[in-house]
């Protein structure tokens, strides 16, 4: 997960403290995220290690769904794999009685504001000098479940 993030500039990125606490490994305690992460299929498995073609983090806040992070491999994109994985977390906030999805993304990530928008996510505000490094606004994006 972190070389697929490290390769994708446009992709949020965190510390290796950070995602180990999804997995509470090492001395971490789970942070009640939670990861998807998205593999090839593979004739033979045990033969060759799946690939990593995306994943995707999420965490609950009350009772709605934050999309912290979702990241396809360059050599994966425009396949769909990053509509399945956000289509993972509809499902999985729907059977947890979530009432909506929230995230923020970079205003000239427009690659990934199209793929919010197919999904149906609303882009409902504008939230100035959000982001750092470089400095940039963000969109708000919304979806009701
Ligand atoms: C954004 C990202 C996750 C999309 O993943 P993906 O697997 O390519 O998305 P999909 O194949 O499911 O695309 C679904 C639709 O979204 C739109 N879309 C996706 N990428 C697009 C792009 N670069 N430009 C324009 N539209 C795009 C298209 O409508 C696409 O449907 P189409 O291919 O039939 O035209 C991927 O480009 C990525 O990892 N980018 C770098 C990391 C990043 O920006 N993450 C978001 C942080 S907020």
């Amino acid at each position: 997960m972190m070389d697929l993030e490290r390769m994708s500039p446009a992709a949020g990125h965190w510390s290796h403290q950070q995602y180990g606490s999804i997995f509470g490994t090492g001395h971490q305690r789970p942070s009640g995220r939670v990861a998807w992460v998205a593999e090839d299929d593979c004739e033979q498995p045990e033969k060759a290690p799946r690939a990593v073609l995306g994943f995707m983090v999420a965490a609950q806040v009350d009772a709605e769904w934050e999309l912290e992070n979702v990241v396809v491999a360059a050599t994966a994109r425009r396949r769909g794999v990053g509509t399945r994985l956000v289509t993972e977390l509809f499902e999985h906030a729907r059977s947890r009685n979530g009432s909506a999805i929230f995230l923020e993304v970079r205003e000239s990530n427009q690659g990934a504001r199209a793929l919010y928008r197919r999904a149906g996510f609303q882009e409902t505000g504008l939230r100035k000098s959000y982001y750092a490094s470089p400095p940039e606004d963000a969109i708000l994006c919304r979806l009701s479940l």
